[in-house]
């Protein structure tokens, strides 16, 4: 019998009691172990933020229920299994798009997924899908950055690989979770969970892609996110999550919501009067479990024999919970249902593993942005190698602001006195590791913490300065400046860091700046008085050792921005694919360019870029230079569906690298629709390639845009091919095509 059918056979042996029990999703830093115990054995069909042991002890429990369903446990794995202090913790989901490798980032989620399963867990609530836009918002580190092209990437890449390529019940195979549905990063001023004001056309052409990505992979559960989109919260919003996501989408895995979203619509949201309406509008707008609102359990009993919600609603929501925990093959795979009792003590030793560690060391390697370098960087190429070094700034030693958000010391609750049980490695510690191999002295002085307003040990650090040949900044943004409900109207640096910069300015020794940052921050200034400037994200365990290694030319860099740096804040919302239209184009006190754009990267060689060509598998339509023509043809809207299958432009080009010493080299494509019926960006990234390329080498490099990458969202909020002149951006190439 097929794992639906099964489903719905076991729903249909549960009381109504036992059904919306499954609808509920504990969390075990809001309930006693003892609570938690008596909420497994009256069925609740899920836990959060609860590991090891403590989750095998609930299993046991639940395990003792009348229908011995077996619970899932969710967790915040989103860049490893971070929460755990043994577990492998790789740069943030940011620093690993800047990566732009798609085998890479699907190697972490399968990597995060075995150290999940061993420790007795099923279920991320990663990827997160929301578009980092507003640099204001406490949450950018979580993101893949500001373009929806490649967050789709990543999205589904870590999709495939948390859910084992659709193999769920596998031992290592965990539920992903896309998240939050949707636009939450597009909140209003970057305030966290305030109002998204995105009209439906937006929505379609920026959010919704890369969820049909998600869906397209296979994801089994979508996260409804905390705020409204244009006033109306995503928890209580049946035409987004029922007609749009669940219908129009086809998604058929199931939704649970955020973090007490239920309980929110009544006291954040004001759009219930009581838990009875809250539960009544969450069930009607299409959520199936209900993350940390227990009180749900009672209310919804009371709605449905009252008749005011129709049991089918439950139902249906119970199947979709039912089948996934038959896909993950919690009714047929033991190995998935840990109990104190079986647990297997022969633990496979996944997390934190060697192999692991060394896959982070791969991505970490692929995740710093070299943004800019007069030529100091490598430090250690000839005679004139830096003899003695100093280290200044809060972020060269500081284990807690390199992990970043969503580790073991930060949720489930903040635990700043919590320790690594698995290599990790400052920027300190990495250049230390070098003193001897490169015979220079090393002098460190943190100064100040990110965010003091002072710079308590300046004078030292401007004594080490004077006497040193090169002056290593590492600054950036700590946990007390980023996060949940930690938005910032300013990204300038710190009083105290922009203390420190004066000083080492007015010293006069060469700088060289390592920004270790959740997200990209107001660094005009650092930026102009720094040789060189690295942007390392939170890059996880072992950032400090690459780091120092980029720095000394042992690696050589190669990611690229997946979000732009602004001039100033002021500036914000900004991005590379914004809108023509904009009069004057500039503010009067400051012109509109990034500092760095998305897309920006450097390393220590050269590529060049050539040879452009194409080829179409199909006749283009639009070759007609009489406008009136022109005009019949735009205004005729082609079949489009058929027209589209199959169809697809490839570009040819070569790459050399004229430089001696191997490269890797990330190509991005991006698209101009020059006319259209609805006003579309100034360009769009539509492709990218990571390549190899050995010193001195040249290759061909093929690659190919799908005509339906070219669709719109028209006036009719139909998704739409428009014949017309498209020009292709690769590089310093450009391509103009009429299609
Ligand atoms: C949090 C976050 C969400 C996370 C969930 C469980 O509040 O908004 O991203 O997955 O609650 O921790």
């Amino acid at each position: 019998m097929d794992l639906k059918c099964r489903a719905v056979e076991l729903r249909e042996k549960m009381s109504l009691e036992e059904k919306v029990a499954q609808m509920l999703q504990i969390s075990y830093s809001r309930v006693s172990h003892k609570e938690a115990l008596i909420f497994a054995k009256m069925g609740a069909g899920s836990f959060l933020h609860v590991m090891g042991d403590d989750a095998r002890a609930i299993q046991e429990e639940a395990l003792k229920s009348r229908l011995k369903i077996p619970v899932i446990f969710g967790i915040d794995a989103i860049h490893g299994h971070a929460l755990n202090s043994s577990s492998t913790v790789f740069p943030s989901p940011l620093a690993m798009a800047a990566s732009f490798d798609r085998n890479l980032v699907k190697s972490v989620a399968r990597a995060t997924a075995r150290e999940v399963s061993e420790d007795a867990l099923h279920w991320t609530f990663s990827p997160l899908l929301c578009i980092g836009r507003d640099l204001r918002w406490g949450r950018i580190s979580e993101t893949f950055g500001e373009d929806p092209f490649l967050i789709g990437e990543m999205a589904k890449v870590m999709i495939e690989g948390y859910q084992n390529d659709g193999d769920l019940k596998e031992d290592n195979g965990i539920l992903a979770c896309a998240k939050h549905f949707i636009a939450y990063g597009e909140s209003t001023g970057g305030r966290d969970s305030y109002d998204s004001p995105v009209p439906e056309r937006q929505l379609r052409s920026l959010f919704l892609p890369p969820f049909q990505k998600a869906i397209d992979a296979g994801v089994g559960s979508i996260m409804a996110g905390y705020q409204s989109v244009d006033l109306l919260p995503c928890s209580a919003n049946p035409y987004l999550l029922k007609d749009i996501l669940q219908k129009e989408m086809g998604f058929e895995g199931f939704v649970v919501t955020d973090w007490e979203n239920v309980r929110s619509l009544i006291g954040k949201q004001f759009v219930a009067k009581d838990i009875y309406e809250a539960s009544y509008k969450a069930i009607k707008s299409g959520n199936h479990m209900i993350m940390n609102t227990p009180e749900f359990y009672n209310a919804t009993l009371d709605l449905v024999k009252s008749g005011l919600v129709e049991e089918s609603l439950i139902d249906e929501a119970v199947d979709r919970i039912l089948k996934i925990k038959f896909d993950l093959g919690l009714f047929d795979n033991s190995n998935k249902v840990q109990t104190l009792k079986n647990k297997n003590n022969k633990t496979k030793g996944y997390i934190g593993s060697k192999a692991h560690e060394k896959l982070n060391e791969e991505i970490t390697k692929r995740a710093m942005v070299l943004l800019k370098n007069d030529g100091i960087l490598p430090l250690f190429k000839d005679e004139k190698a830096p003899k003695r070094i100093a280290l200044i700034g809060p972020n060269a030693d500081d284990v807690m602001n390199m992990l970043g958000d969503w580790t073991y010391f930060t949720h489930p609750e903040p635990k700043p006195s919590n320790t690594p049980k698995t290599k990790v490695v400052t920027l300190k510690e990495g250049l230390e590791s070098l003193r001897e191999k490169y015979d220079f002295d090393l002098y460190y002085e943190k100064v100040c913490s990110t965010s003091d307003l002072e710079a308590a040990g300046l004078k030292k650090a401007i004594r080490y300065a004077q006497t040193c040949d090169l002056v290593i900044l590492a600054l950036g943004d700590g946990l007390e400046e980023y996060g949940e409900e930690k938005d910032r109207a300013s990204l300038e640096l710190s009083l105290g860091q922009k203390a420190i910069l004066e000083a080492m300015v007015e010293v006069g020794t060469p700088i060289v700046t390592v920004l270790v940052s959740s997200k990209p921050l107001d660094v005009y200034d650092l930026a102009k008085f720094s040789s060189a400037m690295i942007y390392g994200f939170n890059w996880g365990s072992l950032g400090g050792e690459i780091c120092a290694k980029i720095l000394a030319g042992e690696i050589n860099p190669s990611a690229k921005l997946p979000i732009s740096f602004p001039r100033h804040t002021g500036q914000l919302p900004i991005y590379y694919n914004y809108l023509p239209g904009w009069h004057g184009g500039k503010y009067v006190d400051f012109h509109q360019s990034q500092l760095f754009e998305f897309g920006h990267g450097l390393s220590y060689s050269k590529v060049i870029y050539g040879n452009l060509s194409y080829s179409l598998n199909f006749k283009a339509q639009f070759d007609e230079d009489d406008p009136i023509e022109r005009l019949k043809r735009s205004i005729k809207t082609l079949p489009n569906e058929e027209y589209l299958k199959g169809k697809a432009i490839k570009l040819s080009f070569t790459l050399e690298n004229i430089s001696d010493i191997d490269c890797e080299e990330v190509i991005l494509v991006y698209v101009k629709d020059e006319i259209s019926s609805v006003i579309t960006p100034v360009k769009e990234l539509k492709a990218f390639e990571r390549v190899s390329l050995r010193a001195k080498e040249k290759k061909e490099v093929n690659i190919e845009i799908l005509l339906e990458q070219l669709c719109i969202i028209d006036g009719n909020y139909n998704k739409v091919f428009e014949n017309g002149d498209f020009t292709f951006i690769i590089n310093d190439m450009q391509l103009k095509l009429s299609l």
